[in-house]
């Protein structure tokens, strides 16, 4: 299984995505694919936000060593899943769909928990260490 996590920035909501579902794997000796992008470029090449990877180290999780990426179409071809944090990103994702079989990969990812809700992992970039907390926890 390819899974690949997405939000806008991928600083913030997709590596905290990841590092969980690393962790996860890990323990589940899963072989599974991970990866995480952003839909914007606004901080390619950066590492995670500050506030993400405290948040993360807090509950064991290294995401330090993440770098952000632009999502691109080819993703399409490299993963199984496409999980998206939020409706904007889940729209963004889905107009760069080439066919019916690749817009069948995109999930809103709290679907999974909450089913059929399409609820939002909120984004936390202009809030404060609560705002990180809840996506932690979500
Ligand atoms: P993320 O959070 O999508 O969870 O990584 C954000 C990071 C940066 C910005 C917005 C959201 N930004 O506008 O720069």
């Amino acid at each position: 299984m390819r899974i690949l996590m997405v939000c806008l920035g991928n600083i913030c909501r997709s590596p905290m995505a990841e590092g969980i579902l690393r962790k996860k794997s890990l323990e589940a000796e899963k072989k599974w694919i991970i990866d995480s992008a952003g839909t914007s470029n606004y901080h390619t090449g950066e590492a995670p936000d500050i506030r993400a990877i405290q948040k993360a180290a807090k509950y064991d999780t290294d995401i330090s060593g993440l770098r952000a990426r632009q999502f691109e179409t080819s993703d399409f071809d490299k993963f199984d899943l496409i999980l998206a944090m939020d409706e904007n990103n889940y729209n963004d994702i889905l107009n760069k769909a080439r066919n019916e079989f690749e817009e069948e990969k995109v999930r809103m990812i709290l679907n999974f928990s909450r089913p059929g809700k399409n609820l939002n992992v909120p984004d936390p970039y202009y809030g404060g260490d609560a705002g990180f907390e809840e996506v932690y926890k979500l």
